[in-house]
């Protein structure tokens, strides 16, 4: 994809760091940690950074990660430390400084410590930002620091544009949004410029009215022309999240990959039985497979005294929701089960669509209600249900339009209305 550099971020290292640099081998860019070391002597484990020649500028782009998870690195590469972040960002800013322009920070240490890094070390122009605990796009400036971040799981494309005809230090930066505002009138302007004069030659004799609007036209644009002179020799930025959606073409190199990762990993799946099966069972035998130690007893144990919360919930999506996902190859379904089902992590295990008794398929009414053993002799549901248990699933990424008060509507419950 025509990376330069790429950091190195604590997931990365998961699996150690002789898997990283094994996989990593025959790959044509750079990974680059600053702050990532050998235990013994200090010394950077990958490259701290690397110095591109962009666009005639010299561009030093350095990565950093964050030192919370030195515990948990060590755990795996006992060899391994992490290095306190704004040490390193100091130690690294100073030696490249005077070979770069522009100085490019690829962090992994979350929003709030990026903003104080760039407080500590005005010597950073740019902080692409990931990692750490925000879960939405900014675009922020500290001091002459710009950080942007994106949402996470690779939804969008970001993109910082710079203009720089003045390099000399501190580098100030506008945004260039009013420019662009100024020159996208002045291009206005022009083609109707060009229109009139045409219409007067095309007419050819004298117009007042047009001879008047063309005066006016053009003593606008000298005064637009004034304007954007005050703009010369500025820097400036722009920025812009591009989504990464359907529109977007697969790339058919790449897809080849993912089938084959598909293909290979399937094999290492190992599919258990399935566990009850309901096909062609009556409602007293279903009954009679629920097991009695388990908490959640399942929407048809609600039917007998609820029908018409049960026939309505039957009629909503959340009845089929286990189903949804047997499409997904099964070795990933694991991973939607926990919205996609019921009681997931809570009981029992499972990992497939086909291996989820019956009674715990879908969003069943215990989802929302609590568990149901025992009542109504010895104890009461939950009836109050919260925007907070909807959102334990219907989180920003998953359920995009999700309005909770139109979602209420289609849930089956509200009897009332
Ligand atoms: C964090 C919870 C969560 C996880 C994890 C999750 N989903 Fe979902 N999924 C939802 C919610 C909530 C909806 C309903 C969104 C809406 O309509 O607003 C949904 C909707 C869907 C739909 C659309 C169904 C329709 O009727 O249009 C499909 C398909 C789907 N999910 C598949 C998957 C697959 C496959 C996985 C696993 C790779 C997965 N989901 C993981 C919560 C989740
Ligand atoms: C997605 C969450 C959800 C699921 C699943 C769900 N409910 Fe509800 N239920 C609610 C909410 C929210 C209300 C309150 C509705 C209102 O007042 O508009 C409610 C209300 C009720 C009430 C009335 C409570 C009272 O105080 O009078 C009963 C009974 C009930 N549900 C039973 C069931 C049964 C039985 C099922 C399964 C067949 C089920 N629910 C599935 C969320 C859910
Ligand atoms: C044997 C009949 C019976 C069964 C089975 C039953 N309920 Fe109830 N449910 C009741 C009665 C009766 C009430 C009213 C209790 C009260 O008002 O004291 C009630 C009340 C509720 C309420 C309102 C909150 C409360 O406890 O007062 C909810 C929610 C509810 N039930 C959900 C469920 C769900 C979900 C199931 C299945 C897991 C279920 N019920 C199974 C009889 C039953
Ligand atoms: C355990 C996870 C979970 C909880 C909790 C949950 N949902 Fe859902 N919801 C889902 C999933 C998964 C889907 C998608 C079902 C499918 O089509 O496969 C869904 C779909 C829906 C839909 C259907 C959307 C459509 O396109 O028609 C509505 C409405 C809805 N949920 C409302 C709610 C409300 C309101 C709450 C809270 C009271 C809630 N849900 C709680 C997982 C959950």
């Amino acid at each position: 994809m025509g990376y330069d550099a790429v950091n190195v971020g604590e997931k990365d290292l998961m699996m150690g760091s002789r898997f990283l640099t094994d996989l990593t081998q025959k790959a044509k860019f750079q990974l680059v940690s600053a702050n990532l070391v050998e235990k013994k002597n200090h010394q950077p484990f990958f490259k701290p950074y690397v110095i591109k020649e962009i666009s005639g500028l010299k561009v030093g782009i350095f990565g950093l990660l964050d030192d919370r998870f030195r515990p948990a690195l060590q755990e795996k590469d006992p060899g391994l430390t992490i290095l306190d972040p704004f040490m390193t960002s100091k130690s690294v800013t100073q030696s490249i400084r005077k070979n770069c322009d522009l100085i490019v920070l690829l962090s992994q240490l979350g929003e709030s410590k990026d903003r104080k890094l760039a407080r500590e070390n005005p010597q950073i122009d740019l902080i692409l930002g990931g990692g750490g605990e925000a879960l939405r796009a900014v675009m922020e400036r500290v001091n002459e620091t710009l950080i942007y971040r994106l949402e996470p799981r690779g939804g969008y494309l970001g993109r910082v544009d710079y203009s720089i005809p003045d390099i000399k230090r501190p580098i100030q930066f506008l945004i260039s949004s009013e420019r662009d505002e100024l020159e996208k009138r002045l291009g206005r302007l022009i083609t109707r410029t060009i229109q009139i004069k045409a219409e007067i030659a095309k007419a050819g004799r004298p117009d007042e009215m047009k001879a008047k609007e063309l005066k006016f036209l053009e003593s606008k644009q000298k005064e637009i022309e004034k304007n954007l002179m005050a703009f010369q020799d500025k820097n400036f930025y722009k920025h812009i999240a591009i989504p990464v959606q359907l529109s977007v073409e697969d790339d058919p190199k790449i897809m080849k990959g993912i089938d084959q990762y598909r293909t290979e990993s399937a094999k290492l799946y190992q599919p258990r039985a399935p566990s009850l099966p309901e096909k062609g069972l009556s409602e007293k035998e279903m009954l009679a497979r629920i097991p009695k130690d388990s908490p959640f007893v399942g929407a048809i144990s609600c039917k007998k005294c609820h029908e018409a919360n049960y026939r309505n919930w039957l009629k909503t999506k959340h009845a089929k929701a286990s189903e949804t996902i047997v499409a997904s190859p099964r070795y990933a379904q694991e991973e939607c089960l926990i919205c996609h089902s019921t009681g997931y992590g809570k009981i029992g295990e499972y990992a497939t669509v086909d291996e989820i008794p019956f009674y715990l398929k879908g969003v069943q009414c215990e989802t929302c209600h609590g568990s149901g053993r025992g009542h109504p002799e010895k104890g009461r549901m939950q009836s109050k249900v919260t925007l907070g248990v909807c959102r334990n699933c219907h989180t920003k990424d998953q359920s995009p339009t999700f309005n909770y008060v139109a979602y209420l509507e289609k849930i089956g419950c509200n009897l009332k209305k």
